[in-house]
C-alpha cells in the first residue's frame, strides 16, 4: 500500500492516490475527517487554519463504506482558492504581479527554481508547502483504517518545542491519546504543555518561530513486520525515510535513538522474557520495538526532530533574483510553530508504512483473508 499526492498550497484542492488497499476495509470518512482536525490544531499554527476547515471527500475504491480493492482517491478542497484564481489560475495568461522573487531561507524556493527553470518561486513553494501534508494525513487514514482491523493504534505526543521538553515516560506507547488531545501542543504533560505555549507567544512577539520533537507510537503488533534479509525492507530504515519526508523534519531516533549510543550495551538492549499469557516478551522496549528491521513484538516507538518554521515575520536576509540585489525575504502566511501538526503527520506516515508491512507478510487482496493469516500467524508462534 502506498499513496501519492498531488496539489499546490493556493490551488483548487489536494489529491491523494492510495493504491494496493485490500477490499472489505471500513473506512469512515469521519475518522479521516477527525485526524485532517487534530493536523490543523495545535498552538502556534497561523491564520490560514482559521481559513481552512479541511474535510476529505472521497471520490474513488470505496462503496457503502468499505474498501473495493480499487485504488482509494481522495480530495481536500483549499477553501480558500477563491481569494487565488487570479494567482493559481491553471489557464490564462501569468499574472506578473503575483510573483514571487525573494526566495526564504530554510524553503525549497531558490533550489527549486534553479532546478525547475522557472522565474518565480510561486511554482515551486505552492507544491514544497507543508500545506501538502493534509492529503498525506487523508492517505494516512486508509492505512488506519486498515490497521485498525488488525487491532494495530497509532498515535503521537510532542516531547519538545524550542527549549521546552517533556521528560520521556518509560513507556511511550502506554501515554493517554486522551490526555494528549487536551493538551494544545498536544504534550501529554501540563507543565510542560504551559511553558511550551509560553514560548510560543514569546516567540510570536519578536517575529520569530520554533521547531521542537515528536514521538509517534503504534501499539498492538505482531512480531516479523519488515525484514531482516534485505536493505530496502527493512522496517526502521522505510520509517525513518516516510518520516524524513515530511517537510521540516531533520532527525528521526528509533527508540532510544542517539541517547543509547552513550551508554553501555547492559543498559540499552531489552532482555527477553517468556511466560504463558504473553509468550515471547521484552522486560524493556529501549529498541522501540523494532529490531533486525522486523517488529519484535513490542510496541513501535520512533522520535523526529522538526526545524523551526523558516517563513519569518521579522524575515532574513535574502537576495532578489531578478536584480541579486539584497531584499528581505518573502513572506508568506506562517505558522509560528508547527511540532503538534507535524506529529500527526507522522502518525500517517508511520501508519501507510505499517500497514504495507502487514500487506507484504499476509496478502493485499482481503481483508478477511488477511486477518485469518494474522490469526494463524499469531497461533503458530504462541506457545
Ligand atoms: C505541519 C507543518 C506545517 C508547516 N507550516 C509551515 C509554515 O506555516 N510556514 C513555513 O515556512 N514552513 C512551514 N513548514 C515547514 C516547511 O514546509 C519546510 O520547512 C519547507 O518546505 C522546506 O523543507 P525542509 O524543511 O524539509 O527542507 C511546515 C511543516 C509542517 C510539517
Amino acid at each position: 500500500m502506498r499513496y501519492i499526492s498531488s496539489g499546490e498550497s493556493h490551488g483548487r484542492a489536494l489529491t491523494a492516490v492510495v493504491i494496493g488497499v485490500p477490499a472489505g476495509v471500513p473506512v469512515d470518512i469521519a475518522d479521516i475527517d477527525a485526524d485532517l482536525a487534530r493536523r490543523q490544531s495545535g498552538y502556534g499554527r497561523g491564520g490560514r487554519m482559521a481559513i481552512e476547515s479541511d474535510r476529505a471527500l472521497i471520490l474513488s475504491g470505496v462503496r457503502f463504506g468499505r474498501t473495493i480493492g480499487s485504488p482509494v482517491t481522495l480530495t481536500v478542497s483549499n477553501r480558500d482558492w477563491d481569494n487565488w484564481t487570479d494567482v493559481m489560475a491553471p489557464q490564462g495568461p501569468a499574472n506578473p504581479a503575483a510573483r514571487v522573487t525573494a526566495p526564504r531561507p530554510g524553503h525549497a524556493d531558490l533550489a527549486g527554481i534553479q532546478k525547475t527553470g522557472s522565474a518565480d518561486c510561486r511554482d515551486v513553494l505552492e507544491r514544497a508547502s507543508a500545506r501538502e501534508t493534509a492529503a498525506r494525513v487523508a492517505a494516512g487514514g486508509v492505512a488506519r483504517a486498515l490497521l485498525r482491523q488488525l487491532g494495530v493504534s497509532v498515535s503521537s505526543f510532542v516531547t519538545s518545542i524550542g527549549s521546552v521538553s517533556m521528560e520521556m515516560p518509560a513507556d511511550p506507547s502506554a501515554v493517554d491519546p486522551d490526555t494528549v488531545e487536551s493538551s494544545r501542543v498536544r504534550c501529554p504533560d501540563p507543565d510542560a504543555s504551559n511553558r511550551m505555549i509560553a514560548e510560543i507567544d514569546e516567540a510570536r512577539a519578536i517575529g520569530e518561530s520554533l521547531g521542537g520533537t515528536f514521538c509517534v507510537t503504534a501499539r498492538g503488533l505482531v512480531p516479523g513486520l519488515g525484514t531482516y534479509a534485505e536493505a530496502g525492507g527493512k522496517l526502521d530504515a522505510r520509517l525513518a525515510s516516510a518520516v524524513m519526508s515530511i517537510p521540516a523534519i531533520k532527525g528521526f531516533e528509533v527508540g532510544d535513538g542517539f541517547a543509547a549510543a552513550d551508554r553501555p550495551g547492559s543498559q540499552v538492549h531489552d532482555e527477553i522474557a517468556h511466560n504463558g499469557e504473553r509468550g515471547f516478551y521484552r522486560r524493556t522496549n529501549r529498541a522501540g520495538g523494532l529490531e533486525g528491521g522486523m517488529t519484535n513484538g513490542e510496541p513501535v516507538w520512533i522520535r523526529a526532530a522538526m526545524k523551526p518554521i523558516p517563513t519569518l515575520m521579522r524575515p532574513l536576509g535574502s537576495v532578489d533574483i531578478d536584480t541579486h540585489e539584497p531584499v528581505d525575504a518573502s513572506r508568506e502566511r506562517s505558522d509560528v510553530c508547527a511540532v503538534p501538526a507535524a506529529a500527526v503527520v507522522g502518525e500517517a506516515e508511520v501508519a501507510m508504512v505499517l500497514a504495507d508491512a502487514y500487506l507484504a507478510k499476509f496478502g493485499s487482496d482481503c481483508l478477511d483473508d488477511i486477518v485469518a493469516a494474522v490469526a494463524a500467524y499469531e497461533a503458530r508462534i504462541t506457545p
